[in-house]
Parts: structure tokens; sequence; C-alpha cells
């Protein structure tokens, strides 16, 4: 087996169909496919996942009018590839997302955390949020409408939600904001009538978010698994349903660098199927699912 999984080509049949359909993906082609989605994000791909990378690349390759998985490999390798490569990126991320998913996250955020933020904004300090995975806008423009109930005129302090994620593609939509009615579904009425316009956009109807909650938040491309550009520390980090496509030893490291920018009492939400793992867990306090509160008070007690 190599790191990622997939039994050594020379052991075993590189040659050998993983999965088919048009065009026959081996085991040679996802193991290449696999080496460079983990260099370039952090995503583990192993055999399993082999209907999944058929099915997210196939119809990418005939839109190319390539013949195969093996050209593809060998366009998406080359350095004049390298804008393929990035697009390949895009198809085998999973986007997927919702308005308050996992709530419990923004009644927490809502009763527990905000109401000193907020004071503390108000008192003319600064608060930073960092939605750090926020694929197409719907989480950070859940906690944007989370303190806009609270306090509808934030914008006039300084108060900041950056949001980003590694796919340019993902955040030109949510750049716009305009989402079909069945994405509204988690969103109350009332906000759905007070935050979001009725839009026509090529043709279809959307609900485009109010640019009052828009002005809250920053888009911005980042790769977790690259340097990160910050000055200043975040007083919240919503990192949830990101780093279960990493492998252990990555997960363990991106919540050591969490730990490098909150605050003591800083907070971290994260995915309903992740857990802070190693040493950091020495420093993030569970108070709640899947809802950590940075601390070192307890770094002696718990060594
Ligand atoms: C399943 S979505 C989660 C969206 C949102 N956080 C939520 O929980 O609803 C995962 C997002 O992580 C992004 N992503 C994957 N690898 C990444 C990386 N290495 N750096 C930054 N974002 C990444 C994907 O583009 C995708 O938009």
């Amino acid at each position: 087996m190599n790191a990622l999984g997939i039994k050594d080509q020379r052991q075993s049949g590189a040659d050998e169909v993983l999965a088919s359909g048009e065009y026959p993906l081996t085991r040679r082609d996802l193991s290449e496919i696999a080496a460079m989605i983990y260099a370039d994000a952090g995503i583990y791909l192993n055999e399993t996942k082999a209907s999944l990378v058929y099915s997210r690349l196939s119809k990418h390759i005939r839109s190319l009018g390539l013949s195969g998985f093996r050209e593809y490999c060998e366009l998406v390798a080359a350095p004049a590839g390298a804008a393929a490569r990035r697009e390949m990126l895009s198809h085998l991320t999973t986007n997927f997302t919702r308005f308050f998913r996992e709530n419990h996250h923004f009644e927490h955020l809502r009763d527990h955390v905000l109401p000193d933020l907020l004071n503390r904004a108000r008192a003319g300090g600064r608060v930073r949020i960092w939605s750090a995975a926020s694929s197409d806008g719907q989480e950070p423009y859940s906690i944007a409408l989370t303190v806009l109930s609270m306090m509808p005129n934030v914008a006039d302090y300084d108060f900041k939600i950056l949001a980003t994620d590694i796919d340019p593609k993902i955040l030109a939509i949510a750049r716009t904001g305009a989402y079909d009615e069945n994405a509204l579904e988690t969103v109350s009425p009332a906000m759905r009538k007070q935050w979001f316009t009725e839009v026509e956009m090529q043709g279809r109807r959307k609900f485009q978010v109010d640019d009052r909650v828009k002005r809250l938040i920053t888009y911005n491309e980042l790769n977790l698994m690259a340097q990160w550009p910050f000055k200043g520390k975040f007083d919240v980090i919503f990192c949830r349903n990101v780093v279960i496509y990493f492998d252990e030893p990555t997960q363990m490291k991106i919540w050591q660098r969490f730990a490098g920018l909150l605050p003591e009492g800083g907070h971290l939400y994260i995915g309903h199927s992740e857990r802070v793992s190693g040493e950091a867990k020495h420093v993030f306090d569970n108070i709640g699912i899947t809802t950590y509160r940075y601390t070192t008070k307890g770094i002696g007690r718990k060594a």
C-alpha cells in the first residue's frame, strides 16, 4: 500500500479497472489522481472512492474531448495542465452545505458567545469570526443572520466575518449570495422576509441575500493546507465538514493551527462526524456537541 491506501502498482495490476462506464478508471489512474489531490488539498482518497472519482470526472473528461482517464492524468500532471488540475479540485471537492446546518451551533453562538462579543463591539472592540470552509456561503450567511438578529446595526462596529474556501467557483456563488428557493427551507420566514429578495438570474428564480448581510462578510480563496495570511486572532472559528476528507495526521495539524489563532476562551465549531484529536485536545475543552473552547488553563492538569 502507498500512503494513500492504494496498492503499490508494481505488486498489483496497475491496469486493473476499478470503475468503468464510458471510460475505464484503472488503479494507476486513481493512484495518480489521489496523489495530486492529496498534495494540493490534503484530501485523502483510497480505492473505496473509485466510483466517486469516476462519477465526478468522467463527464468532465468527455467535455474536454479526451480519450479517457489516462490522457486526463497526463494533462493534469503536466506543467501546462495547471489550470486543468485546479479544475479537477473543484470537481473532486464536496460542497454540500445548508443554511443553519447543525443548528445547535448557531443557537450556542447566539446564546453563549455573541452576547459578550457584541458588547465588546459596542464598546469599540474588534470581533472576528472565520468560516474556514465556507462552500457557497450558506454557513457564513447563517452566522451573519444570527448576528443581525441580535444587533441589526452591527455593520457600524468593528465586527467582521471572514469566509474562505479552496474552490474559487463555489466562492463566486457565495459572493453572489443567490440561492434556489429550496435552499431557504431552513431559514425562518421572518429572516427570509427581512434579508432576502426574489430575483431572476439567467432565467431562474432565485433568492438573494441583502447587501446589509453581505457587507459583514469578506470572501477569500484559502487552502487549509497552505500558509495562512492572518495577522490577528479570531474569536470564533467554524471549520465544519471539511477535515473529514483529510487523513488523521493532517487533521491533528489543523487543530493545532486553529489553537494558535484563538485567544483564551475563543470558540471552535466542527462538523458532526469530526473530533479534535492529537495534542490540541489539551487546549480545547469540549463544551457541547462538536463545540470547543480554547483554554491553556488545563495544560498542566491534562498532560
Ligand atoms: C462539505 S463542504 C462544508 C461546508 C460548510 N462548512 C458546512 O459544514 O456546511 C466542504 C468544503 O471544504 C472545501 N475544502 C476542501 N478541501 C479544502 C482545503 N484544503 N482548504 C479549504 N477548503 C477546502 C470544499 O471546497 C467545500 O466547499
